[in-house]
């Protein structure tokens, strides 16, 4: 990689973000499509968000993603947001110019993932785990898709809160609708701080597709999905497919995501 005076900025904020995996596919697009940039992490923490974003625009800094925790708080700091993201009530995609625009990429990123082994969503029953950040993008996609969504999180209330916004059932157990659903998506972020089976995961059906949205890691509904004979997705792909969709905003150019899976696939083994 050159750096060099006309070289052009980008990068994601986040805090932490010493685990992001964004910098190294996105190092790996700019090369490959040759463009003069390079991506760079930031650990911005939340009492310095807004400054961290006049700075980097002040620096000429031409795009940025964002991720936790900053998804949500910089929506008003923003002078333009697309009406996806304001559905989905989060940013993970800045560009700046004559204004600061603010784009949601992780529901694409993650229907583009479920597309890959079924056509159609429609009319699917899908058990969604989780009622986070990250459950609002998969909601928005499903509500989107036309498919018929149960929702459960292990604090109801936040559950309910989400089903006056999108249209889905809330559950009081996951063991409730598991054996009906076709699809069920782990958005919780158990597998990631700690691993423990959030339902009986004997309940797992073959050929149901599993997503989890949980990176790189052999977590305890991987290998029940995979025991159970169910279709396992993990968050690796849609990680790439969000940042690949962050690339088009921000520079008009359509990446090979062949490029950026082979530059994470090289680190990951
Ligand atoms: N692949 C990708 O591109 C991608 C994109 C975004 C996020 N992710 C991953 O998705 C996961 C969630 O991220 P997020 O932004 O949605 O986080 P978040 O906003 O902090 O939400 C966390 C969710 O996990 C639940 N949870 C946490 N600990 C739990 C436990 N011990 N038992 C049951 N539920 C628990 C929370 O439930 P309560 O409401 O009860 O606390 C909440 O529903 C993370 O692992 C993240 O890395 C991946």
């Amino acid at each position: 990689m050159k750096i060099l005076g006309s070289t052009a900025l980008y990068g994601v904020i986040g805090y932490p973000i010493k685990h992001s995996l964004s910098p190294l596919f996105q190092n790996r697009l700019f090369e490959h499509v040759g463009l003069d940039a390079v991506y760079v992490p930031f650990e911005v923490s939340p009492d310095k968000l807004r400054t961290a974003l006049e700075g980097l625009k002040a620096l000429n800094v031409r795009g940025i993603n964002i991720t936790i925790p900053h998804k949500e708080a910089v929506i008003e700091m923003l002078d333009f947001v697309k009406e996806d993201a304001k559905s989905i009530g989060a940013v993970n995609t800045v560009k700046f110019g004559e204004r600061t625009e603010g784009y949601n990429t992780d529901w694409i990123g993650f229907l583009r993932t479920l597309k890959e082994v079924m056509d159609d969503v429609k009319g699917k029953k899908v058990l969604v785990l989780g009622a986070g950040g990250s459950s609002r993008a998969v909601l928005y996609a499903l509500e989107r898709e036309g498919a018929q969504v149960f929702l459960w999180n292990r604090t109801k209330e936040k559950a309910e809160k989400l089903s006056e916004i999108f249209r889905v059932e809330v559950v009081p157990s996951p063991e409730e609708v598991i054996s009906s659903v076709q699809i069920v998506v782990n958005t919780t972020s158990v597998g990631l701080t700690e691993d423990y089976q959030i339902f009986d995961y004997e309940l797992i059906q073959e050929g149901q597709v599993v997503f989890e949205l949980v990176y790189g890691r052999d977590t305890l509904l991987k290998e029940w999905a995979k025991r159970r004979g169910a279709i396992y997705l993990d968050g690796l792909r849609m990680l790439v497919y969000q940042g690949l969709e962050s690339f088009k905003i921000w520079t008009g150019c359509e990446p090979n995501p062949k490029v950026a899976f082979q530059a994470l696939e090289e680190r990951l083994n």
